[in-house]
C-alpha cells in the first residue's frame, strides 16, 4: 500500500537507526556512554518544580489552558526581552506561548506557507527546520551555516532564481548543530537582506542562555532596528531552564506572523497544563541563578570534552555556546560518512554520538556530540574512543576498509 502523502515527505529519521543499535547493545549489557540526543539531562531546579507542586494543588488550574499563554507569562517573556536583549516587545500582540519551540516552529510553517514556497534553511540543521516546512507543503532550498560574508551570495542567487521568490528564511544561532554563533552586525546584514527582497526571517534562538562567553552573549535578531517588520524569533525553556520535558516555548516578534501562529494554534491546543505555565511564568522573573549553573556545567563538561577527546586522538573544536560539540569525523574514517561511523562508535566504543547527515548532507563528514554525560563518563568515553581508535588498523581490516572512497 502506498504512504500517504505527508508520511512520504517525512523520510525514516536518521538517529533512529543508531538508537537501535544503542537500545541492542544496552540490552546485550554494554554500558553505552550517550552522547547522542540533545536531552539535557540536569534536573529542573527546584524552585520550579515547587511552584508546579504548589500550583497544582489548585483545582482551578485543572481546566483548560489558555492557548497563547496566560497574561503574566506573555508579559515574564516581554520582561526577559527587555532585561537580556533591550527589545520591547507587546505581550498583547508579539508575544505567544507554545508547546515548546519545536511545537511553535512547526505550526509557523503550517500558519505561512502555501504549496510549493520556497524557504531558504540551513544545512546542516536542526531538523524540524526543514521537515516543519516540507510537511506543511514548502520546498527547501538549502543555505550555508556559517555566519560571515560567505553566507549572502547563495541567498543573492537563490532570490534572484527561486521560483516563487522565497518566502522564508530560517536562521539558528547559536547553531545547533555547528555552534557557530552570530554577532549583531552579521544580523543587521540578514534584516537588510530581507527587508530589501520581503523576506520573512525566522530566528530559532533556543540556545539564547548556552553560551560560555560570559562576555558575548548571543544577541537577539530583533535587537536590530527594523527587524520587527520582517522577523519572529523562538526560545525554549528547554535547555535554559532544564525543562525539555515540561514543553515549553515562545515565539515573539512581527505581529502578522504572531497573529498567524496564535490563530492556528487557537484551533489546535488550549495551551500547556496552567500550573506549568504558572511555574514557568515563575522562571523566567527568577534572579539568573539558575540559569548561570546551568550553563557552568555545560562549560565543564564542554572543556573536560574537548581536553579528553583531544588527547584521546579525536580533535574536537570548543563550542562558544550550545550543549553540543560539532567534530570532524578523524581522517581514517571519514569516506565511511557519519552514519557508518556512528555505529562503529556504538558497537566497537561503547559511545554514542549523532551522525551529521542526521541533520543534512553537508554534515555527513561530521558527528555531533551532546554534553549530557557527566565529567567522569565523558572521559571514560574519550578512553573508549582511544582504545578503539588505536586497535582500529589491527582489529577492522575484515570489516571495513579503512583507505576507501565514499
Ligand atoms: C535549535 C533547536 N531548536 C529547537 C529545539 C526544540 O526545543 P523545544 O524543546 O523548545 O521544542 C531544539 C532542541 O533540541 C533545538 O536544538
Amino acid at each position: 500500500m502506498e504512504e500517504f502523502h505527508k508520511v512520504r515527505r517525512l523520510p525514516p529519521y536518521v538517529f533512529e537507526q543508531v538508537n537501535r543499535l544503542k537500545a541492542s547493545a544496552r540490552a546485550a549489557g554494554a554500558d553505552i556512554i550517550d552522547l547522542g540526543m540533545g536531552n539535557p539531562d540536569l534536573p529542573t531546579p527546584k524552585n520550579i518544580v515547587d511552584k508546579l507542586c504548589e500550583v497544582v494543588q489548585d483545582p482551578r488550574t485543572h481546566r483548560y489552558s489558555s492557548s497563547k499563554g496566560i497574561p503574566g507569562l506573555r508579559r515574564a517573556q516581554a520582561a526577559y526581552y527587555a532585561r537580556r536583549f533591550g527589545v520591547k516587545l507587546n505581550p498583547e500582540t508579539q508575544v505567544v506561548a507554545t508547546l515548546g519551540s519545536k511545537e511553535g516552529f512547526a505550526n509557523m510553517a503550517q500558519a505561512i506557507t502555501a504549496p510549493g514556497d520556497v524557504i531558504l534553511c540551513p544545512n546542516p540543521t536542526y531538523p524540524i527546520h526543514a521537515f516543519g516546512f516540507l510537511m506543511a507543503g514548502g520546498v527547501i532550498r538549502s543555505m550555508t551555516v556559517e555566519p560571515d560574508e560567505s553566507f549572502f551570495p547563495p541567498l543573492e542567487r537563490a532570490v534572484r532564481h527561486s521560483i516563487p521568490k522565497p518566502l522564508a528564511l530560517i536562521i539558528n544561532y547559536p547553531s545547533n548543530p555547528t555552534a557557530h554563533v552570530a554577532s549583531l552586525d552579521f544580523y543587521k546584514d540578514v534584516i537588510d537582506f530581507a527587508r530589501k527582497h520581503d523576506i520573512i526571517v525566522l530566528s530559532d534562538l533556543a540556545y539564547s542562555e548556552i553560551y560560555f562567553d560570559e562576555n558575548n552573549p548571543p544577541p537577539s535578531v530583533l535587537e536590530v532596528p527594523g527587524a520587527m517588520d520582517a522577523a519572529v524569533e523562538f526560545t525554549s525553556m528547554s535547555k535554559t531552564f532544564s525543562m525539555p520535558g515540561w514543553r515549553m516555548g515562545f515565539a515573539v516578534g512581527n505581529e502578522r506572523l504572531i497573529s498567524a501562529l496564535t490563530r492556528v494554534k487557537s484551533y489546535l491546543d488550549y495551551g500547556a497544563f496552567t500550573p506549568i505555565q504558572v511555574a514557568a511564568t515563575h522562571a523566567l522573573n527568577g534572579d539568573g541563578s539558575d540559569i548561570a549553573e546551568v550553563r557552568a556545567v555545560y562549560k565543564r563538561r564542554r572543556d573536560v570534552m574537548v581536553e579528553s577527546f583531544g588527547k584521546a586522538g579525536f580533535e574536537v573544536p570548543p563550542p562558544a555556546a550550545t550543549m553540543f560539540a560539532w567534530a570532524k569525523i578523524p581522517e581514517k574514517f571519514r569516506h565511511l560518512g557519519s552514519l557508518e561511523f556512528s555505529k562503529l562508535l556504538v558497537e566497537k566504543a561503547d559511545v554514542a554520538v549523532a551522525p551529521g547527515v542526521g541533520f543534512g548532507e553537508m554534515g555527513d563528514d561530521y558527528v555531533r556530540l551532546a554534553l549530557v554525560e557527566n565529567e567522569h563518563r565523558i572521559r571514560q568515553a574519550a578512553r573508549n574512543i582511544k582504545k578503539f581508535l588505536s586497535s582500529a588498523d589491527e582489529t577492522m581490516h575484515n570489516v571495513i576498509s579503512l583507505n576507501g572512497r565514499r
